[in-house]
């Protein structure tokens, strides 16, 4: 039976439209059953929609990097509601506490714009530039209590070149985004992912 997945967005929408595309591949083994925003402007709502797939606003109930305790049960009981095995991050620009992590255990991911544990935190890309770096990249990891620190489960680089940007580099790396965190998904999807201590093993496919 296919896995159902929760995404979590803030704004633009595209590592959330790259699953729901992927999801859509009657081989994929996961559908996304609802998308849920702290934003209501944010673009990825209508892209939801378009694409058939259920998004809702939800008030975060405070400002800053936190959801209130009232609004964090709150999106874990509509992810349960819609029979949620899996939680994504896609630019979801809020820390997750014990609420969503304890409902949702070791089933909560996150992409973020860097070779963590390099750069942390917002701006990563223009972190990386700001640091001279020559090779950047992107991480898909488990979500725990400290902001982008959980066990890795894939991470993919792209060279950084003299005359980037941070926007020109942000594009390069969205495009590895896109990649390895439907990658990641499949691989949760399909129960291919065992936790040992930070290491994150990669299962073999079945049969
Ligand atoms: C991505 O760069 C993601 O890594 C970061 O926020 C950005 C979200 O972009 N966490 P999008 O909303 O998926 O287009």
């Amino acid at each position: 039976m296919k896995k159902k997945i929760g995404i979590l967005v803030s704004g633009r929408g595209s590592n959330m439209l790259a699953i729901i595309k992927a999801s859509k591949e009657s081989t994929f083994p996961g559908e996304v059953a609802i998308v849920i925003s702290d934003n209501p402007d944010a673009p990825a709502l209508k892209k939801a929609q378009d694409n058939g797939v259920k998004a809702v606003y939800i008030d975060p109930g405070r400002k800053g990097a936190y959801l209130s305790t009232q609004a964090e049960t709150q999106y874990a009981e509509v992810l349960k509601k819609h029979g949620v095995d899996i939680v994504v991050l896609a630019g979801f620009m809020r820390i997750i506490r014990k609420p969503l992590l304890s409902a949702f255990p070791n089933s909560i991911i996150n992409i973020h714009p860097s070779l963590l544990p390099a750069f942390p935190g917002l701006n990563a890309q223009k972190q990386a530039l700001d640091y001279g770096v020559k090779v950047a990249g992107c991480t898909v990891h488990f979500v725990n209590e400290d902001v982008d620190a959980g066990p890795i489960i894939i991470q993919s680089c792209v060279p950084v070149l003299q005359d980037d940007t941070p926007e020109t580099l942000s594009q390069r790396i969205l495009k590895e985004e896109h990649k390895i965190l439907v990658e990641a998904v499949k691989l949760l999807c399909e129960e291919r992912i065992k936790i040992e201590g930070r290491k994150v093993l990669i299962l073999p496919q079945q049969g």
